[in-house]
């Protein structure tokens, strides 16, 4: 069975995330959609809600599993055994940012092979802390994110706005 794993912060996921998600399992048999517990940015959502969202937009995909992982990549791979990492490039830019982690996860992880899919032009322009400052600013989002994705970050930024 070909798997992979499509690793991501996924604060919020964006269609550009859905999109890469949707033609991955095209290509694979099974894809596994690691949300990364701990990131260098602080979230929006807890690790639990990314992967609420997620599971319930890809409820009807038997071949996507949603999970989490803490730590390395490398390690969740091997711990996972799947030797396959799905990610989507935007821009040179994020090639750089992605050439650079591919060859360390390699290092850490030989038999680890890294598949890039081009992110496709309607949505290269689309990251989370975009989306999330246009929701902020009572923006409309309907392009940008699932209904319910759009649902949650409103009732998230509302609620931050209060606290
Ligand atoms: N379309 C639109 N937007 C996209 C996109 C696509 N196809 N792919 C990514 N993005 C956006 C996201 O919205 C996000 O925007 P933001 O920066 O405004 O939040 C940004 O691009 C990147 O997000 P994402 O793809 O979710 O991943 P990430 O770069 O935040 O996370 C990990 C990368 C989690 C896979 C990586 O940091 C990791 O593996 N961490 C674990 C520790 C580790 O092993 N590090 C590597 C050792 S070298």
């Amino acid at each position: 069975m070909r798997a992979a794993i499509c690793p991501g912060s996924f604060d919020p996921p964006t269609n550009g995330h859905l999109n890469i998600i949707e033609r991955g399992i095209r290509i694979f048999d099974r894809l596994i959609v690691a949300v990364a517990v701990n990131m260098s940015k602080e979230p929006i959502f807890s690790a639990e809600e990314r992967a609420a969202m997620l599971r319930e937009i890809f409820a009807n995909h038997p071949k996507i599993e949603i999970d989490f992982f803490d730590g390395l990549l490398a390690e969740y791979a091997r711990k996972r055994k799947i030797h396959r990492i799905l990610r989507g490039i935007r821009t040179m830019s994020d090639y750089e940012y992605e050439f650079q982690m591919a060859l360390a996860n390699k290092t850490l992880y030989p038999e680890l092979e890294i598949i890039f899919l081009m992110t496709e032009g309607r949505y290269t322009h689309l990251s989370s802390s975009i989306i999330k400052d246009v929701v902020r600013h009572g923006g409309r989002a309907a392009e940008m994110i699932h209904p319910l994705v759009e649902q949650q970050l409103r009732a998230k930024l509302c609620r931050k706005e209060w606290a």
